[in-house]
């Protein structure tokens, strides 16, 4: 692992002072107040479900009886549809009933994080300052090519809501949590120590990608803001329960995909810790609206209690593969430098169209070498990533508690889901195609 740059730990520290600027501190007595004051009903502001984690936490609120109202605000779409629409597109892919969604608790908002009021009307915005007492914030971007600059829109972002969240007529009971990445801690230096539920005040181990700074100075600007928060440093999701859809743009898939048109795949005695959608929304939830109060600016890891190694994820997946009729039996797993030997080979000899198809991990070959080598030597994480506490969401969560480890159901489920979309074929004439492919690598 890298050592931080100092210039990157600066404009971490710089983002932090500017849009900090006139946050308060928490005062005791507000969390007297709130450790006597329990609430019990919930109108909720998401911001982000349009996405693949937003449609799961938005389909749970509305089933959830403690959930009076849910607003969920995202950007105005760029292709015309409508909010029901863009929600109902998302609703089928993953497997959601689309009947909550004309649930009368539910009202769609289009507006900009950026802008003054959230870019939402006068009336819109007056009614969510006088009921909302939770905001999830969830809207993000994921691009490791951004830089901690190109986030800002997302920093001030979320800064507007801070300050919505601290205006609200009942501020003092607002709960504002934050859907953050274990990215935020990717440079925790600390050999095989667990990287605590806590924020961290040294800006070092956020520096990296843009991205992991980005969501580190958002978690800062809820520590100084003396509201009760969360902050979930979460890992990579897997696919979720109801259908098993993990998006084909991801590099889990693309390294899968890439693995069965090379007939072999790469080998790891690290663990994954992956959690799926399904669960990490479940997760949420019981945080933002557990019974026990925030009395804090909370801050907590979400990783799989019980990680398993890649190499038997592997073993699940050549199983539910074999049983697809996608390969013909299992695929032998080798030592990553000859997977990436014939990742490197196999490109070489395809055409640019067949590499996009068939070897997806070409595109991201380097933060394969990095996903693979691991410069940690105890508890290793798939992505080379630092193992992270969690006895605190584990306390917090009945969902951590009662999560099983990934197996074979799930890696069925995912083959299931890629085979839906053609990612994989299973017809005979199909695998003889691929055995022909392989044949020339
Ligand atoms: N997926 C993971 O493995 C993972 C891991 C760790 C943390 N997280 C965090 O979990 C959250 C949800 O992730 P996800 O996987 O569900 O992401 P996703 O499917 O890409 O959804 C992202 C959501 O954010 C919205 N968004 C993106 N850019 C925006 C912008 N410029 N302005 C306003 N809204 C914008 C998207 O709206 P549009 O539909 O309009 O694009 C969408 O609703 C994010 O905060 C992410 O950082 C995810």
């Amino acid at each position: 692992m890298a050592t931080p740059d100092p210039e990157h730990i600066n404009a971490i520290q710089q983002a932090i002072s500017k849009y900090s600027k006139g946050l308060v501190q928490e005062s005791p007595s507000h969390i007297e107040y709130l450790a006597t004051s329990p609430t019990t009903t919930f109108t909720v502001l998401l911001t982000g479900s349009t996405g693949n984690l937003g449609t799961h936490i938005l389909a749970y609120l509305l089933e959830h009886p403690s959930v009076d109202h849910v607003f969920v605000h995202n950007r105005v779409s760029s292709s015309n549809l409508s909010s029901l629409q863009r929600h109902e597109t998302q609703f089928t892919e993953h497997g959601l009933n689309h009947d909550l969604l004309h649930d009368k608790k539910l009202t769609f908002l289009e507006g900009d994080l950026r802008a003054p009021q959230l870019g939402l009307a006068q009336q819109e915005y007056d009614e969510l300052l006088s009921i909302a007492n939770v905001v999830i914030h969830n809207a993000w971007k994921s691009n490791f090519k951004f830089t901690l600059h190109d986030y800002e829109p997302f920093i001030i972002g979320s800064r507007n809501l801070i300050d919505f969240a601290l205006a609200v007529k009942c501020s003092s009971k607002m709960r504002f949590v934050f859907t953050s990445s274990m990215a935020s801690v990717q440079s925790w230096t600390k050999g095989g120590d667990l990287v605590p539920e806590t924020s961290l005040s040294d800006a070092s181990i956020a520096a990296g990608s843009g991205y992991g700074e980005s969501k580190y100075v958002v978690e800062r600007l809820l520590q100084c803001s003396g509201l009760n928060s969360s902050t979930l440093r979460i890992v990579q999701l897997s696919g979720g329960d109801e259908t098993g859809y993990w998006s084909t743009d991801e590099w889990i898939p693309g390294l899968i995909r890439s693995s069965v048109a090379l007939g072999i795949f790469p080998s790891s005695e690290a663990l994954v810790p992956w959690v799926s959608l399904s669960d990490a929304a479940r997760i949420i939830i019981d945080d933002a609206l557990g019974s026990n109060l925030f009395v804090e600016a909370a801050v907590y890891n979400m990783e799989h209690p019980s990680p398993v190694p890649w190499n038997a994820i592997v073993c699940h997946l050549n199983e539910a593969l074999v049983q697809r009729g996608v390969i013909p039996s299992p695929l032998p797993i080798v030592p990553v430098p000859q997977w990436i030997d014939k990742l490197h080979s196999a490109a070489a000899k395809s055409d640019s169209q067949t590499v996009l198809r068939e070897l997806p991990a070409v595109r991201i070959l380097r933060l394969f070498e990095f996903v693979f080598i691991s410069t940690r030597g105890k508890n290793p994480r798939l992505g080379d990533h630092a193992a992270l506490d969690t006895s605190k969401l584990m306390s917090r969560s009945e969902t951590m508690r009662a999560m099983k480890p990934l197996g074979k159901e799930d890696a069925a489920l995912w083959a299931e889901y890629w085979l839906s979309k053609g990612y994989f074929q299973r017809s005979v004439a199909d695998r003889s195609q691929t055995k022909r492919y392989r044949a020339t690598l």
